[in-house]
């Protein structure tokens, strides 16, 4: 498998010196910026929308990873790509009869296109679309707060994902995101995640350089 990229997620950091927190993620050596979306409908969170990626686009050159916890995803997607974002993930669930069609609208306005479930989502529900998406994302937690406790049974989606992705001739990363901890990465890994999302695990910690390494597991 490829290198493992940690993508931490900047709903744990300081929202009033933003890009000063990004550039902290690039100088500790992030792979990717995990940007949390949040409308208060799809989840009981509100977190900021596209004015903040494309403020955050000029603070680092590292890739945005947007995930969308909203309702309708395909009303923006055009507006988060043109923000800057490198690649936009959706859910299964905020999108069940479209899923298809706005993975195919995310590609077209060229960034990467990623599939995302709920812990009360089986896979079946996505392996489908699987060869559509770039990113295949396990939330670990239910989507709305960092600092949640992982989803042990997560580890099982992971494995049988790796297994369809594995069986594809092409390059899908598979991401998780939620309760993320230096304890369980190696786990994490080992169940074949190669996109480590990680919020509170960076920002809580004393020093964000050991911490992103020691989540290569
Ligand atoms: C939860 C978000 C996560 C969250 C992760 O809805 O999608 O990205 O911020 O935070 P931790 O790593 O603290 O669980
Ligand atoms: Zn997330």
């Amino acid at each position: 498998m490829d290198k493992i990229k940690v993508c931490p997620s900047i709903l744990s950091a300081n929202f009033a010196d933003m890009g000063a927190e990004v550039r902290s993620l690039e100088e500790n050596g992030a792979d990717m910026v995990h940007c949390d979306v949040m409308d208060g409908v799809f989840v009981n969170n509100i977190s900021f929308g596209i004015k903040m990626v494309e403020d955050i686009r000029k603070y680092t050159k590292l890739p945005l990873d947007c995930h969308l916890m909203i309702v309708n995803p395909e009303k923006y997607v055009e507006r988060f790509a043109k923000a800057g974002a490198d690649i936009i993930t959706v859910h299964y669930e905020a999108c069940k009869h479209n899923l298809e069609d706005v993975l195919k609208l995310i590609k077209s306005t060229g960034v990467k296109c990623g599939a995302v479930i709920n812990p009360d989502t089986p896979v079946l529900a996505i392996e489908k679309i699987i060869p559509l998406c770039d990113m295949v994302l396990v939330m670990s937690v239910f989507p709305g707060f960092g600092g949640q406790k992982f989803i042990k049974e997560s580890l099982d989606k992971l494995r049988a994902i790796r297994g369809v992705i594995d069986k594809l001739d092409r390059d899908i990363d598979l991401e998780i995101d939620g309760g993320v901890t230096l304890d369980n990465a190696k786990e994490i890994i080992d169940a074949g995640a190669n996109v480590i999302v990680a919020g509170s695990a960076v920002f809580n910690a004393p020093d964000r350089k050991k911490a992103i390494s020691a989540l290569r597991g």
